[in-house]
């Protein structure tokens, strides 16, 4: 199967060329830079699948352009699909595979890096001692032991994150539409979402971007939550309102802040932008508090997570040559 890859970094080609070259049947592999959009997916022209990542903008405009050229399968290289109009690649008949799970713990451990980095001020620690500045004003955090973590979504990366927390001695609580035993059994207790609010110390997101979950952590949510609460969010930028967390932050209802995504992360996250003005204002004021941790979505970015999409990828693409259907599908059905 012809698959042109977009948004290929140089690690994506090193590592789908190595999986791909012990397959039995290789794919034949295309590598571009350029995101995939309605003014990008022209280049698909001649290939059968595409590949895409998180922040390419696969709208209906996109996907009929490549439906038009022939692409009759699109492969996202990560869990999540909110960047996708699934409905529109039903009708247009392209299939949609995707990779479910590649490393939970990948995304948990970095969770909790983002968790313990923010608590001990691990950002400012590492640039003063460069400084040679070795006071501790200001970098006093607090024991993990003994605190209440809230975990929103209990799916993979939740269940490991809840794992990782029991470790510490957390107590933690959770809030899941489909409450999972794995999570119990590893010592959560599930309530309502604004009862873990209201009673957490740290709160981690760890459900998907749905129009049901845009902005579940809005003005009235930051407000329920204990004061000087810290809010952790590896899973998707869309999840939280910037602006009122902004607001909580200048407060101080709001502690901290450590996230591995953000809302309007598509302009920013993957490239060097070091040499260029930042145009979002909103972002930029994130990055002056001293309490604010951000990293640019690498939760997933390990040896191991970055084998796995390429297998899970691959593989996605091998069982639609031979049945019609990727190993692991997105329908309309898993929208709701
Ligand atoms: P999963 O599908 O195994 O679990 C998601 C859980 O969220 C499910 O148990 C579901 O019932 C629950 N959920 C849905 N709506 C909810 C709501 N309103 N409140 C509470 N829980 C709700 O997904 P997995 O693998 O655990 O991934 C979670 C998310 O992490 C993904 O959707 C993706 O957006 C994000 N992610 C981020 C990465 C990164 O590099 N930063 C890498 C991989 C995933």
């Amino acid at each position: 199967m012809r698959i042109a890859m977009f948004s290929a970094k140089p690690y994506d080609r090193e590592t789908f060329e190595r999986v791909n070259g012990d397959l039995e049947a290789p794919h034949e592999l295309t590598f571009m830079t350029p995101h995939l959009d309605r003014s990008t997916a022209v280049l698909a022209e001649g290939a059968d699948a595409v590949c895409a990542f998180v922040n390419d903008d696969v709208d209906a405009e996109t996907l009929e352009i490549l439906a038009e050229r022939g692409v009759k399968l699109l492969l996202m290289r990560c869990a999540g699909y909110n960047n996708v109009d699934v409905a529109a690649a039903e009708r247009l008949g392209l299939a949609i595979g995707r990779v479910p799970a590649y490393s939970p713990h990948a995304v948990a451990e970095h969770t909790i890096a983002l968790i313990l980095g923010l608590n001990r001020r691990l950002h400012r620690a590492y640039n003063r001692v460069r400084e040679g500045n070795f006071e501790l004003d200001g970098l006093m955090g607090f024991d993990l032991h003994g605190k209440t973590v809230g975990v929103v979504g209990t799916g993979r990366i939740g269940i490991c994150t809840i794992r990782i927390l029991a470790g510490f001695g957390c107590r933690v609580l959770a809030a899941d539409p489909h409450p999972a035993d794995e999570a119990r059994e590893a010592g959560a207790d599930y309530v309502d979402l604004p009862d873990l609010l209201e009673h957490s110390d740290i709160v981690t997101l760890h459900c998907p971007l749905t129009p049901g979950t845009h902005h579940l952590i809005d003005e009235t949510a930051l407000a329920s939550m204990r004061n000087g609460a810290y809010l952790i969010n590896t899973s998707r930028g869309g999840l939280i309102d910037t602006r009122a967390v902004i607001r909580a932050l200048k407060s101080g209802q709001l502690g901290g802040l450590a996230i591995d995504v953000y809302e309007e992360e598509g302009d920013l996250f993957f490239e060097n932008l070091s040499g260029q003005v930042l145009q979002d204002d909103i972002f930029a004021r994130l990055l002056t508090f001293p309490n604010v941790l951000v990293t640019g979505h690498q939760a997933f970015f390990t040896e191991e997570a970055l084998n796995a999409i390429a297998r899970t990828s691959l593989a996605n693409a091998t069982a639609f040559e031979a049945e019609g259907q990727p190993e692991h599908a997105v329908t309309v059905e898993m929208m709701a």
